[in-house]
């Protein structure tokens, strides 16, 4: 049986994070240049998401470029904001096609702003669909994140249109960049890396952690769905006992 018929369609994800990582390593194994390792990433972005699609999965989060990442040489800054320009322009089609809206998380104000501009626009265009939402994570750290929601919540405290006793996680949940998204039930990384890298640290407090040795380039549909596999096949407790869930 085909993978993507072992899934159980009643126990899937709501949300699926993903780490992309390997480019890079992808691109030097061919003796090529990172930017060519990025390129090629676009296809696995597009499998994924298509993925996601075909499963009726709620959505999928892709941390496309960190907060840390404009300390990269600005050669690969500069390629890597044309290659997101481009791709946004080429893909919004696919987008509409399955039916895929678009949401960004991240400090867009940071992004150049051909960068802004088309986000934003593609945005706009895909806000009536109704299919999976791909969250774009670009210019997103999460200690930002919450620096910046802690920094909200304070100037309505100094403006007492809250008060100190109701800080509470539920609240803070409210400022924080991914606002109305359920937590990521499971959160992906390639190419065998074993971290976080500042993505989500807020929202993953319960998420299924799945780790593959496969560079980012390299996963395709097949790679996506043993993964859901492998969630579904997990107990997830909460806090509480297996007693108590099973
Ligand atoms: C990590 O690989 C990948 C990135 C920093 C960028 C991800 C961007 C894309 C896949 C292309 C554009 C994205 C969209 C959404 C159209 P790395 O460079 O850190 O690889 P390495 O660890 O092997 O050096």
């Amino acid at each position: 049986m085909e993978l993507k018929d072992q899934i159980d369609r009643k126990k899937l994800p709501a949300h699926v994070a993903v780490i992309m990582d390997g480019n890079g390593r992808w691109a030097k194994k061919k003796g090529k240049h990172r930017i060519f390792g990025h390129k090629n990433g676009v296809t696995s972005v597009r499998e994924i998401t298509e993925a996601a699609a075909e499963l009726g999965i709620q959505y999928l989060t892709l941390y496309a470029f960190s907060t840390e990442n404009w300390n990269r040489p600005q050669t690969e800054i500069d390629a890597l904001m044309s290659l997101l320009v481009s791709s946004l322009s080429a893909e919004t089609k696919t987008l509409m096609k399955n039916n895929v809206r678009l949401l960004p998380i991240g400090d867009l104000k940071s992004l150049p702003s051909n960068v802004h501009k088309k986000f934003s626009s593609c945005i706009n265009k895909t806000a009536g669909n109704t299919g999976t939402s791909l969250v774009l994570a670009i210019g997103y750290s999460s200690r930002w994140e919450i620096a910046d929601a802690a920094r909200r919540i304070a100037l309505e405290v100094s403006k007492g249109e809250i008060n100190v006793e109701d800080i509470n996680s539920k609240l803070l949940s409210k400022y924080i960049n991914t606002l109305e998204i359920p937590d990521p039930d499971i959160l992906i990384r390639t190419s065998g890396e074993y971290r976080v890298s500042n993505f989500l640290l807020w929202q993953i407090a319960y998420s299924e952690l799945y780790f593959t040795d496969t560079l980012w380039p390299d996963f395709r549909k097949d790679d996506f769905f043993e993964a859901i596999l492998n969630f579904q096949n997990r107990e997830r407790r909460f806090g509480k006992t297996s007693e108590q869930v099973g």
